[in-house]
């Protein structure tokens, strides 16, 4: 174990099983790029407290750039030991510039740099992620801008409630999908603090603050280094991924219900969808049931992790090498359902008609309810009278809005004619100018108010 980082105290070979057991350079080498940057950042420290010459920094720069390079050009060579990104970039250092690549670890452990290397990763996977979900919103708010004529009904309990807006009904995705965004905004500013130099316990023996990366310093080494960024950082981004998918796992099911024959009310394209290999006729919405199934294998990733956590004692154990490949594991798929789900959005195609012709007039008897109000009746009673109003109609097996106002006279006097100004779903849904509501007025001031939140990110 002689060249291993940490074989001076062994005397015995690890066995080959265990070699491979605790190993973690087959997922790790992801952030190859971003262990360069750290160590070239700490080498430049050590050269500012002279624990390195200027020649030697050099030296070391120079061979990390040439590490990077083998790494981009994929001709980089792992080899048997090398355990982890740390382990085979240093070793690769050491090969390429020989002694003075051993005084790159001074005061950093592999620790600094894995909880270093995955801020420095999930800087840019946020920003990644940032920019995919804000395509799908945009994309969300011009469509629900251009369709912004459109009705259908809402439903609650998947029950038919009251008429509504298409585009009520894409904006709210839209802002459950900003709300995302600006969470994700939240721990970026809380991954920009640097833990290098943290040590596995202590801070750094030697007085020096390794700059050149873009953080702010930790104030507790023992809290940084493993609760802050092993414990913390990587549950808030695991909780983040599982609500996002939450949102767009709910949203995929609406569509795919909307999607069905028995709905009809949209269709999704050719290119978001797939056939069967027995019957001609189905065009199946896999795009939709794979995003509600990610849901399902992030939690999986959260929650797994979470059971890692449990009953750790403090500080670093092995236990949380863990942490990479469900980090991974979300960011791939979140990063995938949201461009998918742009995709599904930008082509699907709506049924106007069979859409507005779904609405149905029980779908009125909360307007119902707020005629009698309008005329000083108290909403209990007024929702217990169109409650009746319903179950005349039923009885009659007519709509609503063909009872008499004879028939509806007898539930109360203050039926008139001009009940019949209630059997519109346009009116109705005019109703709702409140902020937030399901008007014309309400929902172009939703899209404005979106696009503007937009063009400010
Ligand atoms: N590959 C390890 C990990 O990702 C490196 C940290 C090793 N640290 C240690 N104290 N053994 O967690």
């Amino acid at each position: 174990q002689g060249d291993k980082l940490w074989g001076g105290r062994f005397v015995g070979d690890t066995d080959p099983v265990m070699e491979k057991f605790n190993a973690s350079i087959s997922y790790d080498q992801r952030m190859w790029d971003a262990d360069i940057r750290g160590s070239k950042a700490y080498v430049k420290a050590l050269e500012k407290a002279e624990l390195v010459t200027t020649e030697e920094m050099n030296s070391i720069l120079q061979g990390m750039d040439q590490v990077s390079q083998e790494w981009s050009k994929g001709a980089f060579v792992i080899k048997p030991g090398d355990e982890d990104i740390h382990t085979a970039n240093e070793r690769r250092l050491k090969e390429l510039i020989g002694v003075p690549a051993g005084k790159l670890h001074t005061g950093r452990s592999r620790n600094d740099q894995v909880v270093t290397d995955m801020r420095l990763w999930l800087r840019d996977a946020i920003s990644v992620l940032t920019e995919n979900t804000l395509q799908l919103v945009s994309t969300m708010v011009e469509r629900a801008a251009v369709e912004i004529d459109v009705l259908f009904p809402g439903y609650t309990h998947m029950q038919r409630a009251q008429p509504i807006r298409w585009s009520h009904w894409i904006l709210s995705h839209a802002v459950a999908l900003s709300r995302d965004v600006d969470q994700l905004q939240e721990i970026k500013r809380r991954v920009n603090v640097l833990p290098l130099g943290r040590y596995a316990v202590n801070t750094r023996p030697l007085a020096y603050t390794p700059a050149h990366l873009p953080f702010t310093v930790s104030i507790n080494t023992l809290h940084k280094l493993v609760d802050d960024s092993l414990i913390f950082q990587r549950s808030e981004f695991l909780f983040w991924a599982s609500l996002c998918l939450t949102h767009l796992s709910k949203m995929a099911e609406d569509l795919m219900l909307y999607s069905t024959k028995e709905f009809s009310f949209l269709m999704l394209s050719d290119a978001y969808s797939t056939g069967s290999s027995l019957m001609p006729q189905k065009k199946n919405a896999d795009s939709l049931e794979l995003i509600r199934s990610k849901a399902g294998r992030v939690f999986g990733r959260c929650a797994g992790f979470m059971m890692t956590l449990k009953g750790l004692p403090s500080t670093y154990n092995k236990d949380l090498q863990e942490d990479k490949e469900a980090m991974f594991d979300c960011y791939d798929t979140v990063h995938a359902v949201l461009q998918v789900m742009a995709g599904v959005m930008s082509t699907l195609k709506i049924n106007q008609s069979v859409m507005e012709a779904a609405l149905s007039p029980d779908m009125l008897a909360t307007d119902v309810a707020y005629y009698l109000v309008r005329k000083g009746v108290p909403f209990r009673e007024a929702h217990g009278m169109s409650g009746k109003v319903v179950v005349m109609a039923e009885s009659k097996q007519i709509p609503l809005n063909q009872l008499t106002v004879e028939d509806l006279s007898t539930i109360s006097p203050l039926f008139e004619s001009d009940v019949s100004s209630v059997w519109d779903y346009r009116s109705s849904v005019e109703q709702y100018s409140a902020p937030g509501g399901t008007a014309k007025s309400s929902v172009t001031a939703q899209v404005e108010q979106l696009r503007n939140w937009l063009a400010k990110k």
